[in-house]
């Protein structure tokens, strides 16, 4: 019997390939939105296929909804989509992305062929780290990429991020945990897919229930005040 993923979401659990292989067996595939990535050095047509051939194997399924290329390496760009799009056209990947971008790298992207079809970029974005506030975050709205953010955490042990007095507040008056509260945040303008790792059933079901947290202006103001806005231009954070 089909089992349903929702009542049983292991995404993010921190499990490696083979993990995540052994935890999606006998969930309905179509429900899952399967992530992968790559290594600059494997941004080559022939090594793409063969990393992807390696991940789908490990995985036990036969294609992924979106690869990523890690970070920007010394490889062509034009190099790398080449190899993703024949990898798209037969299916082996549903979307393809990236990952560590900053603006001038995107526009690189952009300008090579077939590049605009980059579906999205993947950056480090948590309270401590809000640089792609400034300029990052607005171009892909406006050319249509998604955001991924990565560490909401900080991918810390939990005190990474400073639990200041203004979180405590805020955590107590929506009865969650300040955890809650910064990765709510995160999604607090609906164009931020968030992807924390838990490494326990406890905070895995706290990380699902806080996409349900709507924060008020007034509560994002208070926040805002412990962890200030980009005011200009700030080289890429990356963990
Ligand atoms: N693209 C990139 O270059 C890149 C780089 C780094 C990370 N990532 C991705 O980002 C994701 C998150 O990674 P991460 O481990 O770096 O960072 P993270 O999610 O910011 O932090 C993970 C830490 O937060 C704790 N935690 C999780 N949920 C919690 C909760 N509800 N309350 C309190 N503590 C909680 C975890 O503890 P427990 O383990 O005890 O639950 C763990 O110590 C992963 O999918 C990773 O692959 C991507």
């Amino acid at each position: 019997m089909e089992k349903s993923f929702q009542e049983n979401n292991l995404s993010g659990l921190g499990m490696g390939t083979w993990g995540i292989g052994e935890a999606i067996k006998g969930y309905d595939r179509s429900q899952i939105f399967l992530i992968s990535k790559f290594y600059p050095y494997h941004a080559s047509p022939e090594l793409e296929r063969q990393s992807l051939e390696n991940s789908l194997k490990r995985l036990g399924t036969d294609y992924l909804d979106l690869y990523l290329l890690h970070w920007r390496g010394d490889k062509r760009l034009s190099e790398t989509v080449r190899g993703l799009k024949e990898l798209q056209k037969e299916g082996l990947i549903r979307h393809w992305g990236v990952s560590n971008f900053d603006v001038a790298d995107l526009e690189e992207l952009f300008s090579v062929p077939g590049g605009k079809d980059c579906f999205a970029n993947e950056d480090l974005y948590n309270l401590s780290e809000r640089g792609v506030e400034y300029d990052v975050l607005p171009w892909q709205e406006k050319h249509g990429v998604s955001f991924i953010g990565y560490s909401p955490f900080n991918s810390g042990k939990g005190d990474s991020i400073r639990i200041t007095n203004n979180l405590k507040i805020v955590a107590r008056a929506h009865n969650v945990t300040p955890h809650q509260i910064m990765l709510a945040w995160t999604m607090r303008n609906g164009n931020v897919l968030s992807i924390p790792k838990a490494g326990t059933v406890k905070h895995m079901k706290e990380n699902i229930a806080a996409q349900n947290i709507k924060l008020t202006s007034d509560e994002i103001k208070l926040i805002d005040n412990d962890f200030p806005q980009p005011t200009e231009k700030t080289p890429l954070a990356m963990i």
